[in-house]
């Protein structure tokens, strides 16, 4: 996820630009840049790190000009960087293009370029761009874009200028967000309305596939295939601080409804085109080292620990490879067996989590392969880490992780179909119909989103508890974990996550007459043996909920008080269904309880001391 703006018309163009970008620093904030039609031509200023860094580069030499582009970057291919940051442009460095998106064939496409003579500077996918634009222009900017277009695949929204027509700014959107902002003799792009609201309130919405052409007078609409269309104008009645939430009220519902834009996010360029093989041209491992694998120790804190419970458990359910979990501040002083045979994989959405950093550390230390799964392309876990495997949730503001847990199961299931094809432990058919299922997931997640009234009302009943407790068996239980952090974490009501079998070698002391329990019945295979021990609660005058699929809610309903049906799926992949609900249930008990839901007391996003 990354932030474009763009501007052409009378105002101080690199001053519209930069405002732009602060209020876009929340979609990412490793580099940022500016492209700017000036009368010396096109100039470009860039700098690794915080806007600022490009502000003060930009106090000393400022860039004065009719249009521009600008960019704010959250690294995707090529880490933090003065050279991979945006705008990027062609050997002439008479285009510029800013890019938010992946372009799923950028290799090919680099390869084809670089027999054609190309040489590129950076590590990124967009560079790809600005010489495809560059390499198809023939006195017209919008024809080089569609052409440019047309061989790219994966999402992308783009703003392009060039010196040749310095009254056009040229606009994209395929699969990744953008919106077109009218002023009066003068018009804007943004990644979101944030960015615009200073300028002005009247917007349209680009669709996917779709396209803009922006002069300071005109705006022209049209399809990437060039047909005309014609849009309604929107008058935005946001304020600036609703409008930074995207219109929800907290960043974490806000997240919570990007998850199955994160899914195909962190899908996008993975599967290969018939939809039977992970790829994951990012990893250094080999199929010769995966081979070798002994033992995969998974290590992370929090919500990304528990995301490792069910990524792990699924490496070792379709790799069979013995996998063990740790939580990253006791794992350095267990003495765990570590061996050059040995994987370990860590965890972390900041990639600045000092436990797990120190946990990375110990283990490369004994000679283990580290695999890093964050969100955060340029931070010291990625940095140190022997590979990556990043997940593309964007940037997450809430103190509550949601997005990123999802998309690390997402990253994980991932990693285990890849692990299972090198290693053979499954078949072509079984992977190709596991990777159609996670297809699926984004969808069904929208569906469930679509509705989340009785989730609400059901929180605001627990809200009025003390205590209360989430149980389920094998994958369940690993979500019931999670359900309860995230209960504990922005409701501060108590609540304990229980291995249904467990309850009754001790806590089931603490079950009396109205005591909310959470069930969560998904793992059809010891689906009889959860409901016995959801009687086991029944008997002692517990108050459950059962989270399960349609198909089962009549007949749970013979032994709960109250059950939510949840879109079906493959078990393995249900705790990425079965997480969301209880999301949404920990935000609006955090809500009814009138609680700061985004900052939750005695916490902070990114925990940097052991
Ligand atoms: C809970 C939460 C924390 C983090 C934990 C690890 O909602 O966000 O439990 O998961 O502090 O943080 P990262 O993933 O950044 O290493």
């Amino acid at each position: 996820m990354c932030g474009i703006v763009g501007y052409i018309g009378k105002r101080d163009t690199q001053s519209v630009l930069i405002e732009g970008l602060k209020k876009l620093e929340y979609r990412g904030y490793d580099s940022a840049g500016i492209a700017v039609y000036t009368p010396e031509g096109l100039k470009i200023t860039k700098s690794i790190g915080r806007l600022a860094n490009l502000e003060s580069k930009l106090e000393s030499a400022p860039l004065v000009g009719s249009a521009g582009i600008g960019h704010t970057r959250w690294a995707t291919h090529g880490k933090p960087s003065d050279v991979n940051s945006h705008p990027h442009t062609d050997r002439t460095q008479k285009f510029s293009v800013v890019h938010n998106g992946i372009v799923e064939n950028y290799l090919e496409l680099k390869d084809e370029l670089i027999s054609q003579g190309y040489t590129f500077v950076s590590e990124t996918d967009t560079e790809v761009i600005s010489h495809l634009v560059a390499r198809e222009y023939d006195g017209d900017i919008v024809k080089a874009v569609q052409k440019a277009i047309s061989h790219m695949r994966g999402a992308f929204a783009l703003g392009v200028l060039t010196e040749y027509e310095p009254n056009k700014l040229v606009a994209v959107r395929q699969a990744s967000p953008l919106i077109i902002g009218i002023g009066e003799g003068e018009n804007f792009i943004g990644s979101d309305i944030p960015a615009l609201l200073n300028y002005t309130r009247k917007v349209y919405i680009l669709n996917d596939g779709e396209m803009a052409v922006l002069t300071p007078d005109s705006v022209e609409l049209m399809t990437i295939e060039g047909n005309f269309i014609s849009r309604e104008m929107i008058n935005v009645d946001w304020d600036e601080v609703t409008a930074e939430k995207g219109g929800f009220d907290h960043f974490m519902l806000k997240e919570i409804h990007e998850q199955p834009k994160a899914y195909r996010d962190t899908m996008r360029g993975r599967i290969d085109e018939t939809g039977r093989k992970v790829i994951m041209p990012e990893l250094k491992l080999t199929p010769e080292q995966i081979r070798n694998i002994r033992n995969i120790h998974v290590v992370a804190c929090g919500t990304a620990y528990h995301a490792g419970l069910v990524g792990g458990s699924v490496i070792e359910q379709l790799v069979r490879i013995p996998v063990a979990f740790d939580v990253a501040s006791e794992y350095r002083y267990r003495s765990p067996l570590i061996t050059p045979e040995t994987l370990v994989i860590v965890v972390s959405q900041s990639g600045e989590t000092a436990d797990t950093l120190a946990a990375l550390r110990e283990a490369q230390a004994n000679g283990a392969h580290v695999l890093a799964i964050t969100n955060v392309v340029g931070s010291s876990i990625a940095r140190d880490a022997n590979d990556v495997i990043a997940t593309l949730a964007g940037p997450e503001i809430a103190v509550a992780s949601t997005k990123a847990y999802t998309s690390q199961l997402i990253a994980f299931y991932l990693f285990a179909l890849y692990l299972a094809e090198v290693r053979g432990t499954q078949s072509e058919a079984e992977i190709a119909h596991i990777i159609a299922a996670m297809q699926a997931l984004p969808e069904q997640v929208e569906s469930m989103l679509a509705n989340t009234d009785s989730i609400k009302a059901y929180a605001e009943q627990i809200s009025k508890h003390p205590n209360l407790f989430f149980i389920g068996r094998g994958l369940d239980y690993a979500v019931a974990q999670e359900g309860s952090l995230k209960l504990k974490e922005i409701s501060y009501i108590h609540s304990e996550a229980y291995a249904a079998g467990e309850l009754k070698h001790g806590t089931l002391a603490l079950i009396e007459e109205g005591v909310p329990v959470i069930a969560l019945v998904t793992q059809e295979a010891v689906m009889e043996k959860t409901v016995s021990n959801i009687k086991e609660v029944k008997a002692r005058g517990g108050d459950v909920m059962a989270l399960t699929y349609e198909e089962h809610v009549a007949d749970m309903l013979k032994s709960v008080d109250q059950a939510f049906a949840i879109p079906k799926t493959l078990p393995m992949l249900a705790p990425a269904i079965s997480v969301v609900p209880l999301q949404l249930l920990a935000y609006y008990a955090s809500l009814a309880l009138g609680h700061d839901v985004d900052k939750p007391r005695n916490l902070a996003k990114s925990v940097t001391v052991e």
